[in-house]
């Protein structure tokens, strides 16, 4: 009988560059596929998977805002042990600094629940499968997708810049945590991957290439390598890699 793939865990796995991080780790793992509510793109994607190897994907819905929900997509997920958890979801969106008040503080309150809250909850809660995993094979980590704009604002998006920076110290802060039980916690910080819909930058994509040193912006694909990477780097945990054409020497 064929071994058991070890399992992995990616939110907003549905589209865009969660997709890609699907597509890439599929060959090793089997797949709990997030998305907030179910698409078709998941579907489609999923069946495919299913098709090149039957057990290797499986959907599940959660809205990360929710507490609830997140305890409800934790109890989905079951016992067993869990191998790799890459949190690629999170809200991006502009903010209003003119708003009224209780209107922008209760922003900046929605960022810190999706992008941070979240993945502290979800490291936190899931932490007895990822112990498992790493009884089973000897490791397990954890993923987090941060931002280039974690260590610099955006200006008009300062909400979600300052949610990034949290997530910097959580990878951090939880590596130290569950360094004793073996779990290993990184993040990857993209530079422009893929234009956000709805983003209004003044920037085009042109001018965000021209920042970098490569001289061209990068794929979702360059950060689902990044992603393989730390996956399988079992002596590297507390890191964070830009993923970013050497945009940050060019700042
Ligand atoms: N694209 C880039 O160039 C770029 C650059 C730097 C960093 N990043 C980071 O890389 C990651 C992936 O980028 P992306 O452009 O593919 O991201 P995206 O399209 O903005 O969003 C990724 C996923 O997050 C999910 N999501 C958002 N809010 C949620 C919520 N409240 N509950 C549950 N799911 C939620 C979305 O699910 P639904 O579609 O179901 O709503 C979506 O599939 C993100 O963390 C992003 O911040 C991206």
């Amino acid at each position: 009988m064929m071994e058991p793939k070890p399992r992995a865990l990616i939110t907003g796995a549905g589209r865009r560059v969660g997709a890609e991080i699907a597509k890439q780790l599929h060959d090793e793992y089997d797949l709990i596929l997030h998305s907030r509510a179910l698409r078709t793109e998941a579907h489609v994607a999923a069946t495919r998977f299913e098709a090149l190897r039957a057990g290797s994907a499986r959907l599940v819905t959660s809205e990360l805002g929710d507490e609830g929900s997140r305890a409800a997509l934790c109890a989905d997920i079951g016992d067993e042990p869990l191998d790799l958890m890459v949190l690629n979801a999170s809200r991006y969106r502009r903010s209003d600094l003119a708003a009224d008040p209780a209107q922008r503080n209760a922003e900046l309150r929605t960022f810190l629940e999706v992008n941070v809250v979240s993945a502290w909850d979800l490291a936190l809660r899931l932490r007895p499968q990822l112990t498992a995993g790493v009884a089973l094979r000897g490791d397990a980590s954890i993923v987090v997708i941060l931002d280039l704009y974690a260590q610099r604002p955006l200006p008009g998006y300062e909400a979600y810049s300052i949610s990034r920076a949290a997530g910097g110290m959580l990878v951090q802060a939880l590596a130290r945590a569950f360094g004793p039980d073996g779990i290993r916690v990184n993040g990857v910080a993209p530079g422009t991957v893929l234009w956000a819909e709805g983003d209004d930058r003044a920037e085009t994509m042109a001018q965000l290439a021209r920042g970098t040193a490569l001289g061209r912006i990068g794929t979702p694909g360059d950060v689902a390598g990044a992603v393989r990477y730390l996956a399988a780097a079992r002596y590297v945990t507390g890191s964070v890699l830009p993923v970013d054409g050497g945009r940050a020497t060019h700042v």
